[in-house]
């Protein structure tokens, strides 16, 4: 299993993005069910109330439906996040609609959350009987006429088989989604779904994951309002709209949100401007370009308790998880520090950066 991706890579990158992904998830439901690898305890972190046996998770997107979620815990990863899912099934928008930025070590996708709504995402994770973190990524319909009713929906529906909840609001593929993060729309969410997740019987987290492209006043309002509201974390970020002067790939002006290498400063940037502004009210999940264990360790001295990956898989393969989980667990030795003190200590540094 070790060296997989390397014989299949050169084969999937032949085919279009999104068929090399449709391949891979293919792949991966006939990969056996084994008992995921048995990490070092310096790399276990209790937060949002749940044990993460490692910081290291797969970000939302690369398993829309919740059809191959074990299997990424199989190999390594920490906790899986599925979706994004909608009430309803949508095909989201016209193909092509995911590029490889090769040159760059970057993504660019429009998918426009396509996905098979909640039913038979919701009847996998139920058969799922292991401990494993699975977290379940929520957004609207593009054709809602409540947007604010499917996230609800989203909270109902996955209330018994989600470890944490991920209110998506920065998608950039699905037209005035990212509406949702302005104060006044935000704060209505956040409360209604707060309102409905309370009543239940037992205690969801709910994260706010957040685009990287915001002013530094849109994010004071952001962070305002959601310790007011008392979301239980952050994910920083989502893919980026903006195209850095470097892009090197003929894909460069496709349209869409960019992601791996080229998003891992921006990203990373907003990130620690978050954790200022948070004090420590609440974990941080960080996301954006990771693809190695050094982009790793700097999320995590920006501010994040927990880290994220989708692109670099695509080009590093999943040996990328076990290198950055030696490494981080290496560090930890040498320094005789526990990863909590690792969090943020950067953090200043990278707010300029
Ligand atoms: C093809 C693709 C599809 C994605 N779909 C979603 C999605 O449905 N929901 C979401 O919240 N983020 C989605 N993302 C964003 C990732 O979760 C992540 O925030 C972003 O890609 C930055 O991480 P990375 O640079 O490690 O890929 C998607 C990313 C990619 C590349």
């Amino acid at each position: 299993m070790i060296s997989m991706y390397k014989f299949a890579k050169p084969f999937l990158h032949l085919l279009d993005a999104e068929d090399a992904h449709q391949a891979t998830i293919a792949l991966l439901k006939f990969l056996p069910r084994l008992k995921p690898p048995q990490d070092n305890p310096n790399l276990t972190v209790q937060t949002f109330g749940l044990s993460f046996p490692n910081p290291i998770g797969l970000a939302a997107g690369f398993d829309k439906d919740a059809e191959v979620f074990e299997a990424m815990l199989t190999l390594g990863f920490g906790f899986v996040e599925v979706g994004t899912l909608t009430p309803r099934a949508q095909p989201g928008n016209p193909r092509p609609r995911a590029f490889r930025l090769t040159p760059d070590r970057g993504v660019i996708n429009r998918y426009g959350f396509n996905n098979h709504g909640h039913a038979p995402a919701r009847a996998r994770l139920e058969r799922y009987r292991q401990s494993g973190i699975i977290g379940v990524n929520i957004g609207a319909n593009k054709d809602a006429t409540d947007r604010i009713q499917d996230y609800v929906a989203g909270i109902d529906a996955f209330a018994t088989v989600a470890s944490y909840f991920t209110i998506n609001v920065s998608s950039p593929n699905t037209p005035g989604l990212r509406d949702l993060q302005e104060p006044k729309m935000l704060t209505e969410l956040l409360a209604r779904i707060i309102e409905i997740r309370n009543k239940q019987n037992f205690y969801k987290p709910i994260l706010l994951k957040i685009a990287p492209d915001l002013s530094y006043a849109q994010l004071d309002d952001i962070v305002h309002v959601a310790r007011t509201r008392g979301v239980d974390g952050m994910i920083v970020s989502n893919t980026t709209l903006a195209r850095p002067t470097m892009l090197k790939s003929p894909y460069r002006e496709e349209a869409g949100g960019l992601s791996g290498a080229p998003l891992f400063n921006a990203s990373t940037r907003i990130l620690a401007q978050t954790y200022l502004r948070v004090e420590n009210q609440f974990p941080l999940i960080g996301v954006g370009g990771i693809d190695s264990p050094e982009t790793a360790r700097i999320k995590i001295e920006a501010g994040a308790t927990l880290i994220q990956l989708y692109s670099a898989l695509i080009y590093e393969g999943h040996e990328l998880i076990e290198k950055i989980k030696n490494d981080l667990s290496q560090t930890l030795q040498r320094e005789g520090i526990p990863l909590s003190e690792l969090v943020g200590r950067q953090a200043r540094r990278y707010a300029q950066s």
